[in-house]
């Protein structure tokens, strides 16, 4: 995707955990439904494609470890407890597992039995994101996180969020990809009628990745474009959607004066979304119209 060079951009970064998924996502990289910062040395539940974990840093490393939420004794959740050491301590009856899920420690006795262990998540930290691997744990090697440039450079401003809503992650990937429901939904704030009657819009595919281009020129500014900016005489419209699976995508948008392309830029935004459904429920398919 081609970018603008601007101090004036701004990134807003969102994870949206969904509840439903089509079923399709697989040996492929996925993403927590969590940002980087909300991940400190207290064990946090988080839960993924149904599988209910546990995150935590480990103090001497600082690094991102990523368990089953379920002690291997009797299922006491394991983010009830508490890190000892750079071990996470079971609440119940203390049973210690290391970064990798293995059982280190039974306090009420010596031996611990062999396979003690709980299932533990190969998983990346990168640019305030963390990627995990819900795939076969023998293919984990192949993990390879989605880049996102801007995200951590210094001419850019990024903000994260976290949202959930209780819908089929393709609705939401479906509602990005078309924004000619802007006049209608959105009406008060980003949506204007030229964004559905003027667009010229273009189709590309590279590889996995579906981008979307749309320019509408000479139309009436948003609401909202107008609140933030004060400019309420027509402007050129730019909006660049890229789709990357299994739940990435793009929005670059931005206007500038009517008439001048994408010269005298008035302002311009990128959002990425970041999908991640927490539970495998298949929902009934939905028409597209
Ligand atoms: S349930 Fe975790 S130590 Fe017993
Ligand atoms: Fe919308």
């Amino acid at each position: 995707m081609v970018l603008p060079s601007s101090k004036n951009v701004k990134i807003r970064i969102k994870v949206v955990s969904t509840e439903h998924t089509n079923g399709l996502i697989g040996n492929v990289t996925s993403i927590s439904n969590l940002n980087s910062e909300e991940v400190t040395d207290k064990p946090l539940a988080s839960r993924m494609l149904d599988d209910p974990f546990v995150l935590f840093r480990t103090p001497s490393t600082g690094k991102v470890s990523i368990l089953e939420d379920r002690c291997v004794h009797r299922q006491a959740p394991l983010s009830l407890g508490e890190i000892v050491g750079d071990n996470l301590q079971c609440g119940y009856h203390g049973l210690e597992y290391d970064c990798s899920g293995t059982c280190v420690r039974i306090p009420s006795q010596k031996k611990i039995p062999p396979g003690a262990a709980v299932r533990s998540y190969p998983c990346i930290e990168q640019q305030g994101f963390i990627h995990v691997w819900m795939g076969d744990p023998a293919l984990s090697n192949t993990l390879d996180p989605y880049d996102f440039p801007f995200a951590s450079h210094p001419e850019w401003q990024a903000r994260y969020a976290h949202l959930h809503g209780r819908f089929d992650n393709r609705l939401l990937i479906d509602n990005l990809m078309d924004v000619t429901h802007l006049p209608f939904a959105h009406k008060s704030t980003i949506g204007t009628s030229g964004v559905a009657e003027q667009a010229i819009a273009r189709t590309e595919h590279d590889g996995e990745r579906v981008r979307i281009t749309r320019f509408m020129e000479n139309i009436a500014p948003a609401p909202a474009h107008i609140a933030v900016t004060g400019y309420s005489d027509n402007v050129d419209r730019w909006q660049v959607i890229e789709y990357t699976p299994p739940g990435f995508v793009w929005l670059q948008v931005g206007y500038s004066k009517a008439g001048t392309g994408l010269i005298q830029k008035i302002c311009c935004w990128i959002v990425i979304r970041c999908i991640s459904p927490c539970l495998r429920q298949i929902t009934p398919p939905f028409i597209y119209g």
